[in-house]
């Protein structure tokens, strides 16, 4: 039987376990890649491990999400993170040379590599056939030290691309119909594939979204093969070398197989508050727009701003409506300054950002309250603009002009008709992507050989080996669907704690309960519960951590995301599946029992755990657990397991 083109990679790589669907298999890393608020802790925890250099191919660390130096927090942050990387042997993006995914994918990212990093939208490069994982800071940290990298094998889904894209569709319609289609939960536990005609018609940064946003179909990777498309971009990065050919084999078998005709696609829209809230642009037609911001991860390359520039050259965007690009890197800044497209949108009324995460997570061009931001973005959880309450769409370049043009939104076919004069602008490579490497700092340029910490830099939180008994309080009860924002939030008051553990603990969960913290203070620790999907969104690893520090000692939720999960494990707290049925009947404030003899039973691969609720009733809660996760949660974490395993070497 053939193989998928993610089994040929995962082959390539494999050290533990065998391909089967949801068993746990070990690969070896080639790339890391870590940004700012998840990079502090994972070279706290490189620091931990007492090793002295990165022992992968190549390690990268960005500065992206939070570039605006408010105090000198971010800025000691980001001089820790030049000596750590200077120190162990990294790459070093610094603050403003762009976005982790978009800098990546110019500078490392190569065809049949596998790429993990501390950051959810790291399949991107899957554009470019990299086989990318999003994973926890911690899992950066151990590969960075040579270690495997665990996950669950992926179901490999097929997703057959038919047709080509007619005009004013983009790639983003692509992903925002397959989110339609399947939902926020459709991609958990697969990877899905990309080929036939219509993804061979695709260019490299069309294909980049596609792959960027299969984050939030929940896949733990998306990836297409390799072609004369991959070269030829390589090639304008000055890369060629590093093009290798790669496709699944004719007789591959697929898990599951989805056709998608691109030629009946058209601009679609995500409605607030979640990226499957899809629907045709001409439903929501005539809703005004105070807000449009092109740019982050997903649509901030030169490819997604150059389309945005053409439709407002000669023009001026709406009164009404204020217009942002920032773009994905300074790459595709330079460039576009270059050719004088920065000076066009600047005349029709554009402010441009630097190249940074920013508004994605709420830094900067924070929406006016009850008014209407279209962004380009991937996601528009409540709140992560920044206010609560807030009315996120997510669109393509396309559509987000033709509503700053109009001051509403409007799909972009009948703004063309009304003017008379719009060509749909398609999409154009540059030449030569000759932006200058000025802000890349390569290990050879280092400029520093040990690492320097600021006082809001503390120490990595190493937790206890597990105990018999878990008993406390069901402190707080929440519903479906709850993400990593809610857990620790992404703002900049906020994350810029991100170094300092104690003090970020006190704005666990505060979006959901902002007496939460206090209250788990107070009664030292307690129990979770979660419906469906718990911890969905990022790959922040604070949001298990800072529970941990709270003394949260379990999580009993319907289901779990997958990166969440496993950071749940790393930091030892049990996360208990438990039925519909028993959710529905905790109440929060309930006294939660667990008591099957928790360390034993772990210990002893059991799956099933008796939960006891107010000495009144039980229920049996489900830990679905490989020998190696039952491993971790029993040493108190996977630092302390790591770090034992390294000293008994
Ligand atoms: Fe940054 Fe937003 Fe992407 S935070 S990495 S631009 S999802």
């Amino acid at each position: 039987m053939g193989q998928t083109l993610t089994e040929k990679i995962l082959d390539d790589h494999l050290v533990e376990g065998e391909l089967e669907p949801g068993e746990e298999i070990g690969i070896e890393i080639d790339q890391v890649l870590t940004q700012d608020t998840t990079g502090t802790m994972v070279w706290l925890q490189f620091e931990a491990l007492e090793l002295d250099e990165i022992q992968t191919e190549l390690a990268a660390q960005y500065c992206d999400h939070q570039t605006y130096q408010f105090d000198f927090k971010n800025t000691d942050d980001h001089r820790f993170l030049r000596s750590a990387a200077g120190t162990y042997g990294a790459h070093f993006s610094r603050p403003g040379n762009g976005i982790c995914h978009n800098v990546h994918k110019e500078n490392f990212a190569a065809p049949g590599k596998t790429l993990l990093g501390s950051d959810s939208h790291t399949p991107t490069p899957g554009g470019l056939g990299e086989l990318a994982i999003g994973a926890g800071g911690l899992d950066i940290s151990v590969a960075m030290g040579g270690g495997a990298y665990y996950v669950e094998m992926p179901e490999v889904v097929n997703i057959r691309l038919e047709g080509e894209l007619p005009e004013w569709a983009t790639a983003k319609d692509v992903i925002l119909h397959l989110l339609r289609e399947l939902s926020v939960k459709g991609g958990v536990g697969k990877v899905f594939e990309y080929t036939g005609p219509g993804a061979d018609s695709l260019t490299v940064p069309e294909r980049t979204t596609i792959t960027n946003m299969g984050t939030e179909l929940g896949a733990t990777s998306s990836i297409f093969g390799t072609d004369e498309k991959t070269k030829d971009y390589l090639a304008r990065q000055d890369r060629e070398d590093e093009y290798v050919e790669l496709s699944p084999d004719e007789d591959a078998e697929y898990a599951d197989q989805i056709t998608v005709d691109l030629s009946d696609l058209e601009p679609l829209i995500a409605k607030p508050s979640m990226p499957d809230n899809v629907v045709p642009v001409s439903e929501v037609a005539g809703e005004s727009v105070d807000q449009v911001i092109v740019g982050s991860c997903t649509n901030g390359g030169y490819e997604d701003i150059l389309p945005a520039a053409k439709m407002l050259e000669d023009r001026e965007i709406n009164k009404k409506t204020e217009m942002i690009v920032a773009p994905g890197s300074k790459q595709a800044s330079e460039i576009l300054a270059r050719q004088g497209w920065t000076a066009e949108m600047m005349a029709a009324g554009v402010n441009f950002s630097e190249a940074t995460c920013g508004a994605c997570i709420g830094i900067g061009h924070v929406p006016a309250s009850d008014s209407v931001s279209l962004r380009t973005f991937n996601r528009n959880f409540e709140g992560r603009s920044g206010i609560e309450d807030d009315s996120v769409y997510l669109c393509s370049p396309e559509v987000a002009a033709a509503a700053a043009l109009k001051g509403e939104i409007v799909d972009p076919r009948d703004l063309a008709d009304e003017l008379g004069d719009m060509e749909a602008p398609g999409i154009e490579l540059p030449d030569q992507y000759d932006g200058s490497k000025a802000d890349l700092i390569s290990p050879d340029e280092a400029v520093d050989d040990e690492l320097i910490k600021g006082p809001n830099i503390g120490n990595a939180p190493i937790g206890e080996p597990l105990g018999a008994g878990i008993h406390g309080e069901a402190l707080l009860k929440m519903e479906d669907n709850i993400t990593t924002d809610h857990i620790i939030p992404a703002t900049s008051d906020i994350l810029k704690f991100r170094s300092n553990i104690e003090k970020l603990s006190e704005f666990t969960l505060s979006r959901v309960d902002d007496t939460f913290a206090q209250r788990a203070m107070d009664s030292d620790g307690g129990v979770l519960v979660a419906g469906e999907n718990y911890g969905q969104g990022s790959s922040r690893e604070h949001a298990a951590m800072c529970p941990q520090f709270l003394g949260i000692d379990a999580v009993l939720a319907q289901s779990f995301a997958r990166i969440h999960k496993a950071n749940l494990f790393n930091f030892g707290i049990l996360p208990l599946a438990i039925d519909e049925e028993t959710y529905e009947k905790i109440e929060q404030g309930d006294d939660i029992e667990v008591v099957t003899d928790v360390s034993e039973a772990v210990d002893a691969g059991e799956t099933e755990f008796t939960v006891r609720v107010n000495d009144d009733w039980e229920a049996t809660a489900t830990l679905n657990a490989s020998e190696r996760e039952r491993r971790i949660l029993s040493a108190g974490g996977k630092l302390r397991l790591t770090k034992e395993q390294y000293a008994d070497e």
